[in-house]
């Protein structure tokens, strides 16, 4: 497969941690260009930083971070530190960082290194809130066909929504952002609940973590305890959905996850169901497909994936 030119838009959080140290560990596939980050799990300076934080954790203080919006386009921030801790990654444990946080805006950095490649180049991967992708799209909409990709973590299609009834908690935090993303007719892939649900990290996969005997896998053993316990006990779930690594494994192995090209839109009048990902699975609207959305995974493929990248990463 080509290897992909990425940019990661993240809001660590620990399944974006995960995320993160997945697209480092996996080099044959990813190009990693930077990493973008917003306020979503948690105020714009705890995941700038915690982006540098794990970038560190991985010595791979040569990625370049850049800090995005602070705030989403029209509504209010909602924050999640009742599952994520107040630091967005508590359970890891990690010293500040010491790597640079880049001067240049997140926004910035999106639209300059798109417009300096070639039309169909760019992989975006966006696995929180896309304030700064839209932004980015409405100061310059001639970065459009240079990106080829856009792999989203967000939605929730047959599966209840996990921050209202009707939406998942990154499409619900800035649902306007992720319209003008949608409607910008990109190839789009969407990651909803329907499958990171079914990533769940059991006992025996955080002990595969564990077992690693690293830096890397001793700080997922203590982030990804501390984030389980949110869903097990809200939800009764074996362990915690793995959300974000989702949208990194479809750019290394897209094979993992199944999935339907279909019709999508995002709500974004009615406040009851405000950010609800509607997916016309059956087509019964007679309309043009504009995204693949994805409902199922192979999950023991998954933490294979996921376990053998990790202990690349010393
Ligand atoms: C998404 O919301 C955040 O809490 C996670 O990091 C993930 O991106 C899941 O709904
Ligand atoms: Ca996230």
């Amino acid at each position: 497969m080509e290897k992909k030119s990425v940019i990661i838009d993240c809001d660590p959080g620990q399944d974006d941690a995960i995320a993160i140290l997945l697209a480092l560990a996996s080099g044959e596939e990813i190009d990693l260009l930077g990493i973008t980050t917003v306020a979503g799990n948690v105020p714009l300076v705890l995941t700038e930083s915690n982006a540098r934080r794990i970038c560190e954790l991985a010595n791979r203080t040569d990625v370049k971070v850049f800090a995005g919006a602070s705030r989403p386009l029209m509504r209010k921030l909602v924050t999640a530190e009742w599952i994520h801790g107040k630091s967005g990654l508590d359970g890891a444990n990690l010293p500040d960082p010491t790597m640079p946080q880049q001067d240049q805006h997140a926004v910035d950095f999106i639209i300059d290194t798109c417009l300096a490649v070639e039309d169909n180049t760019i992989t975006i991967c966006p696995i929180g809130p896309m304030t700064n992708i839209a932004l980015a799209f409405m100061k310059e909409p001639a970065i459009i066909p240079k990106i080829a990709q856009i792999v989203c973590m967000g939605g929730a299609v047959k599966e209840y929504g996990n921050t209202t009834p009707a939406a998942e908690f990154n499409i619900y935090e800035d649902p306007q952002a992720a319209k003008v993303v949608l409607d910008a007719g990109i190839d789009f892939v969407m990651m909803p609940l329907d499958v990171t649900h079914k990533a769940l990290v059991t006992k025996e996969r955080l002990k595969r973590l564990k077992d690693l005997n690293s830096p890397v896998g001793d700080v997922c053993d203590g982030m990804l305890d501390y984030f389980n316990r949110f869903d097990m006990t809200k939800y009764g779930f074996e362990g915690g959905p793995l959300h974000d690594p989702c949208a990194i494994a479809y750019l290394i192995d897209p094979t993992l996850f199944s999935g339907r090209k279909v019709h999508l839109d995002i709500e974004v009048l009615s406040e009851l169901t405000m950010g609800k990902t509607v997916a016309d699975w059956w087509n019964v609207n007679d309309e043009e497909p504009n995204a693949f959305v994805c409902n199922d995974l192979n999950v023991e493929g998954f933490f294979d994936l996921l376990t053998e990248r990790l202990g690349r990463l010393k």
